[in-house]
């Protein structure tokens, strides 16, 4: 598959590219608004996993980097890993851009940080993968990865251990992007019902933020048991 990560060059994104990268033998490329910066950011990804990957790891797939708009051409996902505010925006820019089979992931998160511990911002759709939505009408549009920390995405010499709910109204896509968490190692993709309920899963940042900081532990996460 190609993978388009719009974004990849901030922090979710470059956890994701190098995970994803790493770990199957997808074809990822990295978008930013800036194309020399994506470039550059996906030499370097490649390099970083060049460095790690064993004889376990497929060779086969390529990191590229592209502006956002170039990065969607041919993709089979494309994922959002932009902050909240501009996110349906660039969604509904890039949507004539997408080939008509592409699923649209949205990974985004409105959260408001407090002393007391961190809040969800919810937005007037219900949920940012609903804005999402909104603004890509003509594709189906699933939540994953909003409750998955990005540190230990990117930490390639460790294996993670998170489930990775995944929301949309579309089967097949969310079966899609199931699989391609499923590709990752330390990663399970597990269906978590509709696009509604993203509203659900968008909440459960915030709470895994706040139980980090007051419990001292990084990376907190999800794995259903
Ligand atoms: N960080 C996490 O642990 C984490 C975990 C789960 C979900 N998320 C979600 O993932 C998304 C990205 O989070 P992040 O921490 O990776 O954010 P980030 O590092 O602040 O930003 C990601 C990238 O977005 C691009 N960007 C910034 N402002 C933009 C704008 N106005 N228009 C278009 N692109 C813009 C930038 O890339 P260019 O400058 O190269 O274009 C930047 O590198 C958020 O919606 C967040 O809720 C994050």
């Amino acid at each position: 598959m190609r993978v388009a990560i719009l974004g990849g060059t901030g922090g979710l994104g470059r956890g994701l590219v190098l995970r994803l990268g790493r770990d199957t033998a997808h074809d990822i490329v990295l978008g930013s608004r800036d194309g020399d910066r994506a470039e550059r950011a996906a030499d370097a990804f490649a390099e970083g996993i060049a460095d790690t990957a064993g004889p376990d790891h497929p060779d086969d797939g390529s990191i590229t980097g592209a502006t956002n708009a170039e990065s969607v051409g041919n993709a089979d996902v494309v994922v959002v890993a932009v902050p909240p505010e501009p996110a349906p925006d660039l969604v509904w820019d890039l949507a004539p851009l997408l080939p008509a089979d592409a699923v649209v992931v949205s990974t985004v998160v409105g959260i408001e940080m407090g002393d007391d511990g961190h809040a969800y911002r919810r937005p007037e759709a219900g949920s940012y993968a609903a804005a999402i939505a909104a603004a890509a009408p003509d594709h189906p549009v699933v939540g994953a990865f909003q409750a998955v920390p990005a540190g230990p995405l990117a930490a390639l010499d460790e294996i993670p251990n998170y489930d990775v709910p995944v929301v949309g109204d579309s089967p097949d896509a969310v079966d899609r992007v199931s699989g391609l968490i499923d590709d990752c190692d330390g990663l399970t993709g597990v269906p978590a019902g509709s696009l509604e309920c993203a509203t659900t899963v968008e909440h459960l940042a915030p709470l895994l933020m706040s139980v980090g900081e007051r419990t001292d532990r990084s990376g907190v996460g999800i794995r259903f048991v």
